[in-house]
């Protein structure tokens, strides 16, 4: 499947099998496509906590229903808890000269000296304050995206979801003090059909996106929505026809409270 067709056809998937196990080689394929994500800085904080839910122990496992994951928690083989490594800002420095190093950043006679006058000073200075919600989490987002792409590619489905207590999902997997999951993400071969119901809704693009002001949309070219089209990019729009008799079936067949919501 080419790249735009991925993008096009990835969905969260929230049925999941619960009795088609997940080969690690996959599960690997997306951890690596995460390790070589973008991060600022290239500060490398983000890592990742793969629960296979069923060698997991059972006050684990209950640490990870929430309100806003339901049954899936219940149905995903592997769930993998994403999380930012908070003490990797303390070697941001290092970091910025590997940058350096390999002819990624900085250019010239002096390019080590301005970095140890400027970057290397400035990311001292505020790496504290990095550590909170915000940058590393953008990091953990660019990681989690490509990994999902990659599951997709794999015939994988996921799904990322919240939880009202991280504190306690830590505490039940031994999480030391500084990391902090943001996301779990279950993982498993759909039950769902391939379309998964078609694209969920999105604002318009014309809501947005903006071009040098903010009150100036950017134009959107219907050649280039054309050839996306053609690049089965885009999809039929969600509920495609029997969504709502699949989803019924599967909530019914896995025994899953009410329309299968939570
Ligand atoms: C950071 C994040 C957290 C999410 N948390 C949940 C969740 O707790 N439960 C859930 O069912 N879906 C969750 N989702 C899935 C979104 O609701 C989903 O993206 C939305 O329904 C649009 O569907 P799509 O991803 O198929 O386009 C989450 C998605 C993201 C990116």
């Amino acid at each position: 499947m080419e790249l735009r067709e991925v993008i096009g056809n990835r969905r969260s998937i929230r049925y999941l099998d619960p009795d088609k196990p997940v080969e690690i080689e996959k599960i690997q394929r997306m951890l690596e496509a995460a390790r070589i994500a973008s991060h600022f800085g290239n500060n490398s904080s983000i890592q990742a906590l793969v629960v296979h839910r069923e060698s997991a122990t059972e006050e684990q496992v209950e640490s990870l229903h929430s309100p806003v994951g339901g049954f899936q928690m219940n149905l995903a083989p592997v769930i993998i808890l994403w999380y930012v490594h908070t003490a990797a800002m303390d070697e941001a420095g290092e970091r910025l000269r590997e940058l350096v190093q390999c002819g990624a950043l900085g250019y010239g006679p002096n390019k080590h000296k301005e970095l140890e006058e400027t970057l290397v000073p400035l990311f001292n200075r505020i790496g504290d304050a990095l550590k909170g919600p915000g940058m590393p989490d953008m990091d953990l987002g660019q990681a989690v995206a490509q990994s999902t792409l990659i599951a997709f590619e794999q015939g994988l489905g996921t799904c990322c979801q919240g939880s009202g207590d991280w504190t306690k999902v830590e505490a039940a997997f031994g999480f030391k003090e500084g990391d902090r999951i943001v996301v779990a993400q279950t993982v498993g071969y759909p039950l769902e059909t391939a379309d998964a119901g078609g694209q969920r809704p999105r604002l318009p693009f014309e809501n947005l996106f903006q071009l040098n002001s903010i009150d100036n949309p950017f134009p959107r070219s219907q050649e280039v929505v054309n050839e996306l089209t053609g690049d089965k990019f885009f999809q039929a729009p969600a509920p495609t026809p029997n969504r709502e008799q699949e989803i019924d079936e599967i909530a019914k067949k896995y025994k899953l409270p009410g329309s299968g919501m939570i």
